[in-house]
Parts: C-alpha cells; sequence; structure tokens
C-alpha cells in the first residue's frame, strides 16, 4: 500500500514542471522554495535535509531522494520533526485514494520521548497509541501486596477482575508455584536420512556437556536446561530449552542456539543443513499442544480458599455454583469444543491487559493464556478451592518494551522492574500474572453463576461521557463486577 502510493506521488509529481514537481498539499510560497531550491540544485548546492523545509522535505521523500523509514536519521535524530513529516506525506497519500483530509489528526505524536524507540521497538513511526491503564488489587500474592495495572479498552474488565482481587486477598491470599523455567528455540535440520538424524541426536546426547558450554558461553544468565528432539522423517527439530533469568528469554535462546549449531556444524560428523533458526516446534507465538504439555517460559500454578462468606457477600455467588460454573463451563465445555489449554474462561483477557500495560510482547498472549482452572467445595461445603494452571506464561522485566518509560513505571508499581536482587523478578511478574488471571475467574465466574454478566457489561458499556468514578464504582457493585 505505501509503496503503490508513494509510486503515484510520485508520478504525478514527475509530471509537472520540475520547478513546481511538488505534492497537493504544498502552498504557493512553497513553490517558490522549491523554485530557489531547484536552482541550487541545478548549481550544485546539494541542501542537507535538516535545512530543507518541511514541504521540501516532503518532496524529497516523494522523489525518492530521502527514504520515508530513515527520516528520523536525515534530520539527525529531531524525531518529533520526522513524526510529524511523516503522518504528513503519509496523510497527503491517503487523501489521493479516499476522500479524506487529516486523517491521522486525532492520532498523537506530541510529547513522546521517540529516542527511546527509534531503531529498537517500532519503525515508519507516527504517532503513539494511548491506552488507558487501571488497576486492580489489592491483590495477595505469596505474602505481598500488589496493585496490578492493565491496559485495556473492554469496559468492566478491571472492575470485574478488581473484585476478584479483593476475594482472594479477603481470604487470606494467593500461593503460587513456579514448576518450570525455560524459554525454547527449535531449529529444523534437514540430514540425509531418518537413521543419519536419529545417529546426529544421539551424537548431542552424547556431547550434551559440550554442546552447553557453547550455548552458554553466549551469555552470563543462560543456563541450557534440555535439547528436545523431534523427527519427520530425514527433518530433525531441537528444542533447546533455555532458564533465561531476568529476560523472557528469545533473544538469548536464539542466540545460543546459533552458537550450539555452528560449533555441531564444524565438529560433528555428521552433515546437516539448518533450514529455519525456528522450525516452529518452539513454539512462539502460535498454538501448539507443545507448548501446553511441556511448558514455554514460566510454568505457573496459583491457588486460593476462597472464604464462604466472601463468595456470598462480595461475588454475590454460592460455593456450590461456582464450583458447578467451572465444572460446566471451563472444563466440560472445553472438553466439548476440543479445546487444547482453553480450560479458562478468559485468561487471555487479564493477561494481555498485563502484558500491555508491563511491556510484555503482548502476541505471546497466545501460549501465555493457556491455562486450566479448577474449582472444588472444600470444608464440607463452606469454602471455595480455586487454582489457575499457566504452564506457558513468556514474561521478563528487562529487555524489550521493559525499557521504556511508561512500561517501566507499570513495573516498578509490582516492584518488579529490572532483575531484581535475587534475579527472580521475572519469576514473580508471572506468579502476579497467573494469581491476577485466577482474580478473573473468579469474578467472571460468579458473574454467570448468578446471571449477571450482561447486565453488568449494558452498564459499564453505555458509551462515552460516563466517566464518573463513583457511579461506575456503583453499578459495578450492583452488577457483582
Ligand atoms: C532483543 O534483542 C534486541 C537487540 O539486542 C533488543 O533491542 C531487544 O530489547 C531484545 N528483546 C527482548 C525482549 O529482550
Amino acid at each position: 500500500m505505501l509503496g503503490l502510493g508513494l509510486a503515484r506521488v510520485a508520478v504525478r509529481a514527475w509530471a509537472q514542471p520540475v520547478a513546481a514537481a511538488v505534492t497537493a498539499s504544498a502552498s504557493a510560497a512553497f513553490s517558490s522554495q522549491a523554485a530557489v531550491a531547484a536552482e541550487k540544485a541545478a548549481a550544485g548546492e546539494a541542501k542537507r535535509p535538516v535545512d530543507m523545509t518541511d514541504e521540501e522535505i516532503m518532496e524529497a521523500v516523494v522523489n525518492g531522494e530521502v527514504k520515508f523509514f530513515d527520516l528520523e536519521n536525515e534530520l539527525e535524530q529531531d524525531y518529533e520533526r520526522a513524526v510529524r513529516i511523516r503522518r504528513r506525506i503519509v496523510d497527503d497519500q491517503i487523501s489521493t485514494f479516499v476522500d479524506a483530509k487529516d486523517t491521522l489528526a486525532d492520532l498523537p505524536y506530541k510529547g513522546f520521548d521517540y529516542s527511546n524507540i527509534h531503531g529498537r521497538c517500532a519503525e515508519n513511526v507516527v504517532g503513539y497509541m494511548p491506552i488507558p491503564v487501571g488497576v486492580a488489587g489489592p491483590l495477595l500474592v505469596d505474602g505481598t501486596v500488589y496493585q496490578v495495572p492493565m491496559a485495556t479498552t473492554e469496559g468492566a474488565l478491571i472492575a470485574s477482575t478488581a473484585r476478584g482481587c479483593k476475594a482472594i486477598t479477603l481470604s487470606g491470599g494467593a500461593t503460587t508455584a513456579i514448576t518450570k523455567d525455560a524459554m525454547t528455540r527449535a531449529p529444523v535440520l534437514r540430514l540425509e536420512s531418518l537413521s543419519e538424524a536419529t545417529k546426529f541426536v544421539e551424537y548431542i546426547e552424547r556431547n550434551f556437556e559440550e554442546v552447553r558450554a557453547q550455548f552458554e558461553s553466549t551469555s552470563r544468565f543462560a543456563k541450557l536446561v534440555s535439547i528436545d528432539a523431534r523427527f519427520a522423517g530425514n527433518l530433525v527439530y531441537l528444542r533447546f530449552a533455555c532458564k533465561p533469568g531476568a529476560a523472557m528469554g528469545m533473544n538469548m535462546t536464539g542466540k545460543g542456539v546459533e552458537k550450539a549449531l555452528a560449533h555441531l556444524s564444524e565438529n560433528a560428523p555428521f552433515d546437516f543443513d539448518v533450514m529455519a533458526l525456528s522450525g516452529n516446534v518452539c513454539t512462539d507465538k502460535k498454538f501448539a499442544a507443545i507448548n501446553w504439555v511441556e511448558g514455554r517460559g514460566k510454568s505457573v500454578s496459583a491457588d486460593a480458599v476462597i472464604k464462604g462468606d466472601v463468595v456470598r457477600t462480595l461475588l454475590k455467588s454460592s460455593v456450590k455454583s461456582m464450583a458447578y460454573v467451572n465444572y460446566c463451563k471451563n472444563l466440560v465445555g472445553s472438553a466439548v469444543a476440543g479445546s487444547i489449554g482453553g480450560q479458562n474462561a478468559h485468561a487471555s483477557n487479564i493477561v494481555t491487559a498485563a502484558f500491555i500495560a508491563a511491556g510484555q510482547d503482548p502476541a505471546q498472549n497466545v501460549e501465555s493464556s493457556a491455562c486450566l482452572v479448577t474449582m472444588e467445595d472444600i470444608n464440607d461445603g463452606q469454602d471455595l478451592y480455586v487454582s489457575v494452571n499457566m504452564p506457558s506464561i513468556e514474561v521478563g522485566t528487562i529487555g524489550g518494551g521493559t525499557t521504556l518509560p511508561a512500561q517501566s513505571a507499570c513495573l516498578k508499581m509490582m516492584g518488579v522492574h529490572g532483575s531484581g536482587e535475587d534475579g527472580n523478578n521475572a519469576q514473580r511478574l508471572a506468579s502476579i500474572v497467573a494469581a491476577t488471571v485466577m482474580a478473573g475467574e473468579l469474578s467472571l465466574c460468579a458473574a454467570l453463576s448468578s446471571g449477571h454478566l450482561m447486565s453488568g457489561h449494558m452498564k459499564l458499556n453505555r458509551g462515552p461521557g460516563r466517566r464518573d468514578h463513583d457511579r461506575l464504582a456503583g453499578v459495578a457493585e450492583k452488577a457483582n463486577l
């Protein structure tokens, strides 16, 4: 779309006399400036983009003299100006196809520190997306109280999760366990035959310590846990699992895999081709049973006992009906649907909102949201036992989006910014996410069990203009959200 549009604008500009080779948005004043510039250019005095007017730069981009994606560098890191000019180019381009003007006007771009993201987090930048951030809490997890930031535009989600948090906290809190911690990468290698492939894997098993040393030489923190092989004829997928410390670990694991493969290629008595560094058995950002069974990132479980009176007064339900809703919806319903990892009501709602707030990769919600919920009446039916089991929560507290100021602030709110004194902040974040998911499950299952879901949504989602917090809180209270 972009290339096509620019080409079309460029053709239109070229069809005009050189001195007036301007885009539709150029003013008469610009025409004379362009004439001067054209004269100078003809005289061999090339002007640097920083010395050009916005309109001249736009023309230079249209003519291919300045690269659209490289405006920041061309303007010597005057980021906001680069973004402003890019927006005008895009708007001009759009208006040649669509009958609309100033289409980007409501997308903000001012006052954002682009130096943090340039060359790292985003390209072709035209602004930033404001998403409201709310808090769900207080949530008592493993003896610490948290307010969990959630970035979302789904009305009622934060209020509902907050109610679940309160239920957990009033009942004595959640306990979590990290049962596995390893990021995975599985390159696909091609050997001559299946038997060569199996012999190669036996060789790797015999030389595991050597491969591990190579793998771990690429990072101070990487710890190679295992290499799991899967075969498809002469193709072999080596699923490397690496304990990554505070990083989410994809970069780290990828680097280690590259090093290990280079070593094997030089030293192992086998000929193999690396068809792809990721052979999809990893499995990243795609639904796959292997993550559900083997885990990826942090495998986390959390549980709590919700007191009967909290279920009645705060969740406005009963222990028995909540356990039964969990049974017929999260367990039987998902079995009927043939679901793998969908044994929950809405784990992805909480995972995604928390991921966006905390600078995680929201695309990894695909596997990070896999969750099995259990609910059981205990103590002679007095109290509700609840657990969530999430085998592949992929989070880090360093690197990626966690370095940006707003995302850092959200991590700091939870006390998990950076690696942490013991290096365990990423595990802690995974525990918080799992416990918050449990809060979301409790609140939604309670609402479903008492038939209040639709009325709550209707009241909270009535649209703009209804921003009175006290009133919303009142509605949430009445609607059991
Ligand atoms: C991955 O590596 C790049 C390049 O070093 C870095 O900028 C980025 O923050 C890393 N991503 C994560 C999630 O750590």
